[in-house]
Formats: C-alpha cells, structure tokens, sequence
C-alpha cells in the first residue's frame, strides 16, 4: 500500500533492525522506527507502535530473529518466546507466530539458526500478504453482487483497523475494498472512530486516504441510525481470535455493530487468514479479553493549531474507567468469514469445510 504514492510494507527486516511504521504517531506523523533488541519488539507491541492481530504476530516472528542476534543461547531463546506471547492476550496470532518459530528453532545450536530464524519470519511475512490479497479477491465477489444489483456506490461500515496497517499489506477486512476499488467499482466507507484509541479515524481514515477511496469517520454509536435508514449496504470487520464454531472476538463495540446489523438485515462479513483461527479453545467466555489502562479513555492526543501533538483529558480525574478492548460476536450474527480459501459459513461446518 501507499504512503504519499510511496509503496510500503509495515515492517521489514534490514541491516540486522527491524523496521517498523510507528502507528501511535499516525496520522499526524510518518515515522519509522528501529528494533533492535527482543525487548523493543516487546514494547512496541505492548505500547501499539504495531498492532493488528496479523502485524504482531509477525512483530513477534521478527523479535525471535533479535533475540537470537542479542544472544544466541537456547534458554534465552525460550523465555523471549514467553514474553512475546505475552505481551497482548488476546489475538492468537502473536502465540501461533512465536510457536511457529520455535517449532523452527529450537534444539538449534549451530550458527545456522539465524538464517533458519530469518527465513521463518520472512516468510510468515509472505505468507500473510498472500492470504491478505487472496480474502481481497474473495471478499471482492460479495461487494461485486451488491453493486451489481445496486448500481451505485455500495456503502460499507468498518470497525478499528484491520486495513494494510494491521498486516504486512493489504489487509484483512480492506483488502475487498481495495480490490473493487482497484477495479472500478464505485465503493464508500463508513468508518467507525473506534474509541478510545481511535484506529478507525486515525489509521483506517488515513490509509484510505492515501489509497483515494471514498471515506467518513462515525461516532462509534451511529452505525446503528445509518443502518436504519438504508445508508449501509455491508459491514465488513476483522478479527483477533475465531473460534471453530466461527464466534468472533475484535475489537470492542464490534457485537453491537453486529446486532444492529442483524436488525436491520445487512450482511455483516468477518474477513480473516487461517492464522487468526484458535482451533483449540471451544467456548468465548475463555478467551482472555485485553484490559488496558484507562487513561487511554480518560486523555485524548490530538494536533493543535501550531501543528504541535498534545494529549489533553476529557473527564474528571475522580471518575472511573474501564477499558475492554475487545468483545466477542456470536457466529449467528455474522453472515459469512471471508478467508485466504473462500467464504464460509460461521461455524464448524463451514471452517472445517475450508480447513480440513
Ligand atoms: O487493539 P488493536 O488495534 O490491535 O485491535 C485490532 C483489531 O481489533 C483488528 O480488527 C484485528 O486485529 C484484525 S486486524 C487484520
């Protein structure tokens, strides 16, 4: 994707760095910024410089390669591992990447183990950029059947980020739109501010931006009203976990989208790669939510008029807040998962279909 018609990934590997676009600086700042220590790639995970469930599972992959620069011993090796998984709880994809890696890894003792390392994390970089533009040409049928009926921009609601920033290209939930963008078909995005940390306006706003696609930023509560008065013609979201009976965990305030989607009969598409599939936990309520430090609610960072970035709080110091970061979707509310192999029915049925 492009950046002031400048094509980038969202990380890469150079000069024994890893390289990333530092996201709690955007839209206002472009920067890029250097890991270089399994410890930076820990922080930058921690404090979002990366997020996205794909983009941290990679992040993850990479910080393996510096733990082993760092020092190339087995035990360090393993409790990097642990500290990467846990570093953000709820997207699998950051334990599916570290596990795929140590699969790679460990018991290797010879100098070759940084090039195996590298390679690994290289190509779970690829690997995701293919399953991202393949749920693209996927998703792009659904968009292509409304238009095709309409006849006229098709309207699509999107919740946080889960554009080309939150992977290595092209998206999860994007990537149909960039697709019927790029062939010509006349599409708007509704695109939710996603409070508190705002992804949707200040990451999903911007990169459409930079793309040209038609977009407006929404208070988190009006989808609902647009719904109803027939301004929305798909939603399509990401997702941080799926489980095998196809129930959906993202971004907080997704559910409610969900529901008001049901009510109002608009498809509500949940578009993902196979690596974002928890194939072992068998009911939501274990999956571990993501509580994050309520300042985030209670300050919000914006540019002033002298171009400057400052952080300001909205609400009393005495009130109190909770900040959830994700819920979970019921399969019932969601029309259909738009994957790397198709689109299917949010169930067991239908992942099992795909991924035998
Ligand atoms: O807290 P974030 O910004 O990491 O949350 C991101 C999301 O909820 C995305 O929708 C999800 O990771 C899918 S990314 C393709």
């Amino acid at each position: 994707m492009r950046i002031n018609g400048i094509k980038y990934r969202t990380i890469w590997f150079e000069n024994n760095t890893v390289k990333i676009i530092d996201q709690t600086k955007l839209p206002h700042k472009f920067i890029i910024k250097d890991l270089k220590t399994v410890s930076d790639a820990i922080n930058a995970i921690k404090v979002m410089e990366v997020r996205g469930a794909p983009l941290i599972g990679a992040t993850a992959a990479y910080g393996m390669v510096l733990s082993i620069i760092e020092n190339n011993d087995q035990s360090f090796l393993k409790k990097s591992a642990q500290d990467l998984i846990n570093s953000r709880p709820t997207a699998i994809n950051l334990k599916w990447a570290v596990d795929r890696m140590t699969k790679k890894l460990s018991g290797v003792n010879s100098e070759k183990i940084l090039e195996l390392a590298l390679n690994e994390a290289n190509e779970i970089c690829e690997e995701d950029i293919k399953f991202c533009e393949n749920i693209g040409l996927n998703g792009l049928k659904v968009i292509e059947e409304i238009y095709n009926k309409k006849k006229d921009t098709v309207n699509i609601l999107t919740h946080c980020n889960a554009g080309w920033l939150a992977t290595i290209d092209w998206g999860t939930a994007t990537s149909p739109i960039y697709h019927a963008h790029q062939k010509g078909i006349k599409v708007h995005v509704w695109v939710d501010e996603t409070r508190p940390r705002n992804q949707g306006a200040n990451l999903t706003s911007y990169e459409f931006n930079e793309e040209k696609i038609p977009n407006t930023v929404i208070t988190d509560n009006a989808g609902g009203i647009l719904m109803q008065r027939g301004q929305v013609d798909m939603c399509i979201v990401g997702t941080d976990r799926t489980l095998s009976n196809g129930d959906v965990c993202n971004k907080v305030g997704t559910y409610l989208k969900a529901l008001a989607a049901k009510d109002n009969n608009v498809p509500f598409y949940v578009a993902l790669p196979s690596s974002t599939i928890d194939w072992n936990i068998k009911d939501y309520k274990q999956i571990p939510i993501e509580e994050r430090n309520s300042d985030e609610l209670s300050y919000v960072e914006g540019i002033d008029k002298d171009n400057k970035v400052t952080k300001v709080r909205i609400y009393p110091p005495k009130s109190k807040a909770m900040n959830l970061a994700f819920d979970i979707t019921p399969a019932k509310y969601v029309s259909g998962l738009i994957t790397e192999k198709g689109i299917c029915e949010a169930s067991e049925r239908g992942l099992k279909g795909l991924f035998k």
